[in-house]
């Protein structure tokens, strides 16, 4: 659409994207996708039971419609098995491309949104920090949660989950040639939010006039 300005966010998982994308999003008044939800409703649809490339052109609105549900581990590895599926990635492309090109600015998060699901976005960012840390990070969030588990087996978790990203042939997690990356491993939130607005308002000014 005219007016539309998209932001795409990938990275390995708890980097920090969707922190990072929601409070971009807030600032500029964007709206925000959080795609590893989509592979997660999926993900939970398989574990239920049903077959995957049907359970993703099954997806409804009311499987996302209470994220916190889909952030369990199990649901996390069965997202990331069903995603290496080409007809599954196949059947959720046309709802994220919609989204990032809406009027009024989008941000997506996930793993090929700068590669595969938007190659134009205006912005790039491929946001990384060690496993070691995301592992710490997930892990305090999953306990917060209510789930019971340690850092090793969080650390674990991680490491299978990003072998399988980025191994897999069918849009594999990578940085775009033009991502700017950011490694959050020693950043607070609060200054790897202050780093990807300043890209996205470099990117805004830079863009005037064309
Ligand atoms: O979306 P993604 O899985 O990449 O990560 P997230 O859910 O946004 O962030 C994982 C956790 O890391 C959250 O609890 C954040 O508060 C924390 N965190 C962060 O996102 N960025 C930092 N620089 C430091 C901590
Ligand atoms: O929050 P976290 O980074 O741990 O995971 P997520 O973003 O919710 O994604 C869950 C899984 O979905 C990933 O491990 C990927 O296998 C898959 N995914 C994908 O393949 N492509 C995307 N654009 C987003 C997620």
């Amino acid at each position: 659409a005219e007016n539309s300005f998209t932001v795409a966010i990938d990275g390995p998982a708890a980097a920090g994207k969707g922190t990072i994308g929601r409070a971009v999003a807030a600032h500029f008044g964007f709206a925000h996708l959080d795609t590893g939800l989509l592979y997660r409703a999926v993900g939970r649809r398989v574990l239920a039971g049903e077959e995957a490339v049907a359970a993703a052109r099954a997806l409804e609105p009311s499987d996302m419609a209470e994220p916190e549900a889909l952030r369990t581990a199990a649901i996390a590895g069965a997202a990331s098995e069903v995603a290496v599926i080409p007809e599954v990635r196949a059947a959720l492309v046309e709802f994220q491309r919609a989204f990032a090109r809406r009027a009024g600015g989008a941000v997506l998060d996930g793993r090929d949104i700068g590669t595969v699901i938007c190659p134009e976005a205006e912005v790039k960012l491929f946001v990384t920090a060690s496993a070691e840390v995301r592992a710490e990070r997930r892990c305090r969030e999953l306990q917060a949660a209510g789930h019971a588990t340690d850092l090793a087996t969080v650390l674990d978790e991680v490491r299978a989950r990003d072998a399988r990203d980025a191994g897999r042939s069918t849009a594999p997690m990578r940085a775009a040639e033009d991502a700017v990356l950011l490694d959050t491993s020693e950043m607070s939130v609060e200054a790897a939010v202050a780093a990807a607005i300043g890209v996205v308002s470099a990117a805004r000014e830079g863009g005037r006039g064309r």
